[in-house]
């Protein structure tokens, strides 16, 4: 593989050599496998799974317990990927402000659930997009169900951006704006820092969804204005179980803890608890050790890479693939979200005739063709589309022009059969 550190200007990824970092693609017995999935799960290269092994096979214990050897290691080796992984997100003070979770769901029902402990009042306004993944509605539904939260939306446009001409009406007297940095329906990226000022400006703080975008653009939580950012590793290259919620220092330092029990205390009595210090504080309970680490080396590998690269390889992909899929299906295809393509991530979420996207799941299967057919746990959205279901082609760092090749040749296949 190319190795280089972030550099000035792109340089393209070379991507025949990045697939032989990644066993799923040698190992299909010559069956081509056009992996068109990541928005889902990103596919892991040889680095992050051999991390996890050396690390079970040769250091395992458990963190901050130990006062042995390879327990200290195995502590190393944890810290040494949160603040990784904190670095990687731009966090100003990543060892404290980084903390691991199982998932971005996770992260956000932690902010949910401590905010309404610690933050929140009755009544207090939370503001959220039409355009959410159910990570980031159904907290704040649980939140103004058992707590009296109020929820505004921003509403989405018939291009797929987010309706802006009310926003200050939308934000005045608002406590918290929570949204996602890239949709995983649309593909819209929302003007997020513009966003953050202005909610600052009305007294809000700030919380980014980051689960699409922080796997495919350089993240800075900084320059995006953020007080908040949630994301997860298996969509970045990294393992299942593991996601991230960062935040600024003084915020989680007033927030009350999410969930309790070991290494997020640093006394007990039959009468009561002192919290630990950030970041352990979130973190009840035996770690996902195995899988900061895999996610650790997640990091290297996209950082290797460089992000503005992986920007510009999706920007490409995508420019090919909106191209192809018009010019072949013409009006038997519509594309979802934003038509400039600098707007929109690495998704393309589309009709296809009327032939339901399970069906069409299922033909491109058959072509060794894999996208996802549903709603994207994002059903408010498809109902301001006025869908059920689309299918969905999502990019990574492994596809290229032939993946979207293959996409359009099955679809061909799908129009034969359906007649
Ligand atoms: N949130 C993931 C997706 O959009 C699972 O597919």
């Amino acid at each position: 593989m190319e190795r280089m550190n972030t550099p000035t200007t792109a340089t393209p990824l070379n991507v025949t050599e990045i697939r032989k970092d990644f066993p799923i693609f040698t190992h299909q017995n010559g069956k081509a496998l056009y992996f068109l999935d990541s928005a889902a799960s990103s596919q892991k290269p040889l680095s992050v799974l051999q991390a996890m092994d050396n690390y079970y096979s040769t250091t395992h214990a458990n963190v901050h317990r130990g006062v042995y050897q390879i327990a200290e290691h195995a502590t190393e080796l944890y810290e040494g990927a949160r603040v990784k992984i904190g670095r990687f997100i731009g966090a100003p003070n990543p060892a404290r402000e980084t903390i691991f979770t199982k998932n971005a769901t996770e992260s956000i029902n932690l902010l949910s659930t401590c905010l309404t402990r610690g933050r929140l009042k009755k009544g207090d306004v939370v503001v959220l997009t039409e355009m959410e993944h159910h990570a980031n509605l159904v907290p704040w539904l649980i939140a103004k169900e058992q707590f009296g939260i109020e929820l505004r939306y921003i509403k989405v446009d018939s291009e797929g951006y987010l309706a802006l001409d009310n926003i200050d009406e939308i934000l005045s007297g608002a406590k918290v704006l929570s949204v996602t940095l890239a949709s995983n329906v649309l593909g819209t990226l929302p003007p997020v820092a513009h966003l953050a000022e202005l909610a600052h400006k009305h007294g809000a703080i700030v919380i980014g969804d980051g689960a699409q975008f922080v796997p495919h653009m350089v993240t800075d939580v900084t320059d995006l204005g953020l007080d908040f950012l949630a994301f997860t590793g298996h969509k970045m290259l990294g393992p299942t179980g593991i996601g991230v919620l960062w935040g600024k220092s003084e915020l989680l330092e007033a927030l009350p803890p999410f969930m309790g029990g070991g290494d997020m205390i640093t006394d007990v009595t039959l009468d009561g608890f002192t919290p630990n210090e950030l970041p352990w504080k979130f973190e009840a309970g035996t770690p996902p050790i195995a899988e900061a680490i895999g996610l650790g080396a997640a990091v290297d590998y996209l950082q290797d890479l460089g992000m503005q690269n992986i920007r510009e390889h999706e920007i490409k992909l995508l420019s090919y693939a909106f191209e192809r899929l018009e010019s072949n299906f013409g009006k038997n295809i519509v594309i979802h979200g934003p038509r400039n393509i600098q707007d929109r991530g690495g998704v393309i979420s589309f009709d296809f005739r009327d032939i339901h996207p399970h069906d069409i799941s299922q033909i491109l299967d058959q072509s060794g063709v894999c996208v996802r057919a549903g709603h994207h746990c994002a059903k408010p959205l498809m109902r301001h589309l006025g869908i059920a279901a689309t299918a969905r082609a999502s990019f990574h760092i492994y596809n290229e022009p032939a993946d979207v090749d293959a996409l359009v040749d099955a679809l061909g296949k799908a129009q034969a059969f359906f007649g």
